[in-house]
């Protein structure tokens, strides 16, 4: 029998913050979490390090102690399914409206970061966790060993739990059909034939697959989640939608309150943000996307990005992407406390256990 999700990552409650990178997860969330018993988990991607080294210190400093996680993205390269002039021509009217230059758009072999040095400097700033999504966790398995780090892997099929597993992951996080933000799909291609596998049937074939602790995420957003994940096999949860809900997350009140509103059937898989799959409450920005297509990963990010800091800076919500989850509506009515949320969301699962098992008939 492996090691308890807990004692491996040294927290008190099975609760993980998802890294949400590009604002949602700020340090003071991250550090809320974190003094609230779950993991608080950061997400670099897309930063300088730099900027990591400030901001992950910033958490690590307000976790008082408990242990903060970072998060990086490892998604290869996908096809264009546009060109330069197609894209340009696409958003004109969105530029106009905001008042933007024509596009600057990247050079096709724009140089990044690499995911070990951002985690290099994460690690170096006091982050004991290392999570990855949306690829193999090998480029940054010896950086993170070193350091003494777990290594959390999420996969969206059992034969990606298998290979996160052999390249060295000691967690793997089960992604749910249902799950808001990115697909962790890596194994079969971004394709129109991405494994759609609801959290329910792939969390106990995950756990089958594999003999290190298992985290469900996609669609938890209270207690009976949490309950439900339990009895399925999992070891914890990683939530990311409920907790853009809280008051310490980086979003706006007007994004907040697009996710208060969803319905069951309010989300949508786009491809037209990033150039890959992710799950989100459709938009002006998204539905223009959609149709114009994308300069695939990671040039349709970069191409793009001004467009989104503009409609951020706006507080536009039809204009920057609405990530979120097939649960979304289950999002607080009013900001609430992620330090507390945490505490109350283990409180709700026993108590959804209790209940149940005593009104179990027979
Ligand atoms: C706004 C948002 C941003 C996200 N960004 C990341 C990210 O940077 N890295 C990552 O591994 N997962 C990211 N995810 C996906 C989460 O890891 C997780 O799979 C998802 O939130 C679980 O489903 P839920 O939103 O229903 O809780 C993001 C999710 C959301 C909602």
């Amino acid at each position: 029998m492996s090691e308890h999700l807990c004692d491996l990552l040294k927290i008190r409650y099975p609760v993980l913050l998802a890294g949400m990178a590009g604002g949602p997860t700020t340090p003071e969330l991250v550090a809320a979490v974190s003094r609230g018993g779950g993991l608080g988990v950061f997400g670099i991607n897309g930063m300088t390090t730099d900027a990591v080294r400030a901001a992950v210190a910033t958490a690590v400093e307000a976790a008082g102690g408990a242990p903060v996680g970072v998060n990086v993205l490892l998604a290869g390269p996908t096809e264009p399914t546009t060109d330069d002039t197609a894209l340009t021509e696409g958003l004109r009217g969105v530029r106009i409206c905001f008042g933007l230059e024509a596009p600057m758009l990247p050079p096709a072999a724009a140089p990044r970061t690499a995911a070990a040095d951002l985690v290099a400097a994460a690690l170096e700033a006091g982050a004991s966790v290392v999570s990855v999504g949306l690829g193999d966790p090998t480029p940054v398995v010896d950086v993170a060993r070193a350091a003494g780090a777990p290594v959390v892997a999420m996969v969206t099929t059992a034969a990606e739990a298998e290979r996160v597993v052999a390249s060295g992951a000691d967690v793997v996080v089960a992604q749910g059909w249902e799950a808001g933000g990115h697909r962790s799909t890596f194994l079969s291609g971004p394709g129109d034939d991405l494994p759609s596998i609801g959290t329910f049937a792939l969390v106990p074939q995950v756990v089958r697959a594999v003999s290190v602790p298992v985290v469900a995420a996609g669609g938890v957003m209270d207690g009976a989640g949490i309950a439900a994940a339990l009895c399925l096999g999992a070891q914890g949860v990683q939530m990311g939608t409920r907790f853009l809900g809280t008051r310490q997350s980086g979003i706006s009140e007007a994004y907040r309150e697009r996710l208060r509103a969803a319905g069951d059937d309010s989300t949508r898989i786009t491809r037209g943000v990033s150039g890959r799959p992710a799950r989100g409450i459709p938009n002006t920005l998204t539905r223009t996307l959609d149709e114009t297509g994308h300069l695939g990963w990671p040039r349709q990010a970069a191409a793009i990005a001004d467009v989104r800091r503009a409609a951020v800076a706006a507080d536009d919500p039809e204009h920057f992407p609405l990530w979120g989850g097939q649960n979304a509506g289950a999002t607080a009515r009013e900001p609430d406390d992620a330090e507390h949320l945490v505490a109350t969301l283990m409180h709700d699962a026993r108590d959804t256990l209790r209940r149940t098992g005593a009104s179990l008939p027979g």
